[in-house]
């Protein structure tokens, strides 16, 4: 196999990104610009689930990339780490809005959460990260349902062989520059998970 052959797991991924990319299984596909699958490596550690794209991401086609990626962007770089060193993605993949677009981001319904909800495990399957980190309550409730955010935060969860670390969402930033300090505090705990973990070798099934 040539070095520059890319990897069973990133072939998978990118099979995947392009099966997300032509989704219809809820109403989003109507009024969005392009689903936003995620990015990042497939041999990530960290894979960071946010909650929906907003206006610039589903413009751009990748996650995070408007104000509350900058937070993003910032909060990693307090652990040494750059977004290419990590998995990021949503648990909706295309942006919910009022109506057509410009429209205004809203909140994903339960039924956009479900319908969505395969492609994040398929991602996950493929990944198979030491660290899940949820950013914000929609994300969390996804990995650890019923946990208060307020009590959860920078606490990491291990259930079914799966570490969560659950971190408030990195636009509570742009409100109030002062829980930067509470979101970098939580983050720390990566360096944790991640001096324990031994990188596990990916199989895809
Ligand atoms: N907020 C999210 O939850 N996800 C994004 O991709 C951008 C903003």
């Amino acid at each position: 196999m040539s070095a520059s052959r890319p990897s069973a797991a990133t072939q998978a991924l990118l099979r995947l990104h392009k099966q997300i990319r032509l989704c219809t299984r809820c109403p989003l596909h109507r009024f969005r610009t392009q689903a936003v699958p995620g990015g990042g490596p497939s041999s990530a550690r960290i894979v960071l689930v946010g909650e929906a794209p907003g206006r610039q991401e589903d413009r751009q086609g990748e996650p995070f990339v408007g104000a509350a990626g900058k937070v993003l962007e910032e909060l990693l770089a307090s652990v040494g780490l750059s977004r290419t060193d990590v998995y990021i993605t949503n648990v909706v993949k295309s942006r919910p809005t009022s109506g057509p677009r410009p429209g205004r981001n809203r909140p994903p319904t339960t039924d956009e959460i479900a319908a969505c909800r395969p492609w994040l495990d398929e991602q996950l399957r493929i990944i198979r990260p030491a660290v899940i980190v949820t950013l914000g309550r929609i994300a969390l409730e996804q990995f650890a349902p019923g946990r208060p955010l307020a009590k959860v935060h920078g606490r990491l969860i291990t259930d079914s062989g799966v570490t969560i670390l659950p971190l408030y969402h990195p636009a509570v930033v742009l409100y109030r520059r002062t829980w930067m300090r509470v979101l970098k505090r939580d983050f720390q705990q990566l360096r944790r998970v991640l001096t324990k973990s031994r990188r596990v070798q990916k199989t895809v099934r």
